[in-house]
């Protein structure tokens, strides 16, 4: 039996690699907000099982121009959600009675994306487990040393994908690649809102059909991979056996 080797590569984007989206409205706000607030994740170490939260939010003055400022909450262990709404940003809580439904919020006029020295501020939950911040595998106990280096990890990822924006959404990039004119405005890694069945639930029996053909699949995910090499060990002797 001739065996020609085929490879499927099969990639598996996880969810959440990086999902920073631009929002527009807020509840308990009322009308558009009056200034660019993008949230997202970033999955932080190789296999990113880290995802911390992020509100980054743009200056009102000159975003290109001004710096970029970094807020962490301290604590440690604190949301920086509570510098956001109680001590420099934008929005802040409408103190009123609570009756059930969303508490709102309302504009302030000191936020530094506004006065004195204004800036672009990232507002990070750390470390994980703080806010929004999350992980998907348990993780011990963590330390100054070890949140420097995540944080670090964060802001070099977080520029490389703004990089990747402006790479994409480039005049001069877009005619090198032959993208046809006036066919797409704004590039953004992700797309949320594309109206998709994910009407496959899983596709290990076709694996095992192409295993059975003699094509190997190589799956690109680690957790998945073990489990794959098995499938595809097993039909190959199951047709050595055969023949
Ligand atoms: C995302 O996909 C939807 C549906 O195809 C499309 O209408 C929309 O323009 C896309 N958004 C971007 C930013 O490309
Ligand atoms: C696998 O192959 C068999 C035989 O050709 C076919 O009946 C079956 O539908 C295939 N399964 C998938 C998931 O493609």
């Amino acid at each position: 039996m001739s065996l020609t080797l085929k490879f499927l590569l099969l990639l598996f984007l996880s969810h959440h690699v990086y999902s920073g989206t631009i929002v527009k409205f807020l509840p308990g706000f009322e009308g558009p907000l009056p200034f660019e607030l993008e949230t997202g994740y970033i999955g932080i170490g190789e296999e990113e099982n880290i995802q911390v939260f992020y509100y980054f939010i743009k200056s009102e003055k000159n975003p290109k121009e001004d710096p970029l400022l970094l807020w962490l909450d301290g604590g440690p262990g604190c949301s920086s959600l509570g510098g956001l709404l109680f001590e420099n940003g934008p929005l802040a809580l409408k103190s009123e009675v609570y009756n059930g439904i969303t508490p709102s919020l309302v504009s302030t006029t000191y936020s530094w994306t506004k006065v004195a020295e204004m800036a672009n501020i990232i507002y990070l939950d750390q470390p994980v487990g703080a806010g929004f911040s999350y992980s998907r595998t348990p993780i011990g106990k963590t330390s100054d040393t070890i949140e420097v280096k995540r944080i670090h990890d964060f802001l070099q990822k977080y520029y490389l994908y703004f990089l990747i924006e402006c790479w994409a959404n480039d005049e001069r990039v877009r005619e090198a690649l032959h993208v046809t004119k006036g066919t797409k405005g704004q590039w953004n890694r992700c797309n949320w809102t594309i109206p998709y069945d994910n009407d496959i639930i899983s596709s290990v029996p076709y694996h095992a059909n192409n295993s059975i053909r003699g094509y190997r699949s190589l799956i690109y995910r680690f957790e998945f991979f073990f489990f794959f090499l098995t499938i595809g060990l097993t039909f190959e002797l199951t047709l050595l056996f055969n023949n």
